[in-house]
């Protein structure tokens, strides 16, 4: 069986992999090119993803050996699952192992940004720090503000509990409504538009489809308070980020953090770039050392598990089961 790689990850997570099957590792810091990964995805037996690796439709029709895609990530929008599904491909992604690390990231930007650390870290190094002065940097209070969760899933959970610790007042949407969990979190069900007119924070924890792409528009963009802040280290395509732009330049809203953009890596001629109310960061949310070896050893277990014909314990796709069966055995 060959399996191909996209990008070095934690090597000590690959000696399973390595006793079972042919492994071939891409060498770069960048991602393959598309016509490198559709040769590859046309040999292999196995494909293990990172979320830069767009697989598309076509790429996957012509995979003939291709049984499984491994995506290390809990995001599986590079893939297309439909296709893979239609071709008897399963898919499988990395969800629960990383939810604790991204909540941390959204919530340590979430502190950067109200409370103006990256400014204040670039002002001590610029030497400008002449005294202490009554108005330097004056942020905005976390303790006991209200928080806008949009996507209750375990991410958004994991922020409720954060926000909790800091008595804040919470107030989610998601697709479906989770009483359940209203009374032990400590949370309110409200709409969108009132959660963006409401929040003093609004953290995005959705994934990305059809359903939820630009869903903080411009309009709702619009609805927020001039002392708000939005924090995005869910997908890029979430939010109308050219309007986000405007609403921060025109300071028609406080600040922003953001782990994730439309179109990833940006650039430094970036126009966020130039914005002193946003805290960037470059698509870290689950890279701590810990999770990101854990992250390994679920792609290798699900990948061999599937090249060994064994159902994976992570199934984005679990209808492919069925199709498979017809199709590739
Ligand atoms: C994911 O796994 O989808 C995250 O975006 C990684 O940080």
């Amino acid at each position: 069986m060959k399996v191909f790689l996209t990008r070095q990850v934690p090597e000590e997570g690959l000696v399973l992999l390595r006793k079972e099957v042919d492994l071939e590792i891409w060498p770069g810091r960048t991602p393959p090119p598309r016509d490198v990964l559709l040769e590859y995805a046309k040999q292999v037996d196995g494909m293990f993803t990172m979320l830069t690796d767009r697989v598309d439709a076509e790429m996957i029709a012509e995979a003939k050996n291709l049984k499984v895609i491994s995506n290390y990530a809990v995001g599986f929008d590079n893939v297309a699952v439909d296709a893979a599904t239609k071709h008897g491909v399963v898919v499988t992604n990395t969800p629960g192992v990383l939810t604790e690390t991204t909540a941390d990231l959204a919530f340590s930007l979430l502190m950067a940004t109200a409370r103006r650390i990256v400014e204040g870290d670039y002002l001590v190094r610029r030497g400008d720090w002449v005294s202490w002065e009554p108005d330097l940097l004056l942020g905005q209070d976390i303790y006991g503000a209200k928080l806008g969760i949009l996507g209750l899933g375990g991410i958004g959970q994991a922020m409720a509990r954060r926000a909790a610790g800091f008595s804040m007042e919470i107030s989610y949407w998601n697709r479906t409504r989770r009483p359940d969990l209203e009374e032990s979190l400590g949370l309110r069900y409200a709409e969108i538009d009132e959660i963006m007119q409401e929040s003093d924070y609004i953290s995005l924890h959705l994934p990305l489809n059809d359903g939820t792409k630009n869903m903080v528009s411009k309009e709702r963009i619009a609805m927020m308070k001039k002392s708000a802040i939005l924090i995005n280290t869910a997908r890029g395509g979430l939010v109308d980020n050219d309007a986000l732009y405007l609403a921060l330049k025109e300071r028609r809203i406080a600040g922003a953090g953001l782990d994730v953009f439309p179109k990833e890596p940006i650039s430094s001629d970036n126009p966020f770039v130039q914005l002193g109310n946003v805290v960037l960061a470059p698509h870290i949310g689950s890279a701590s050392v810990q999770t990101r070896t854990r992250m390994v050893r679920m792609v290798v277990d699900d990948l061999l598990a599937v090249l060994r014909g064994e159902k994976p314990e992570r199934l984005v796709n679990p209808e492919v089961w069925e199709v498979r069966k017809s199709i590739r055995s």
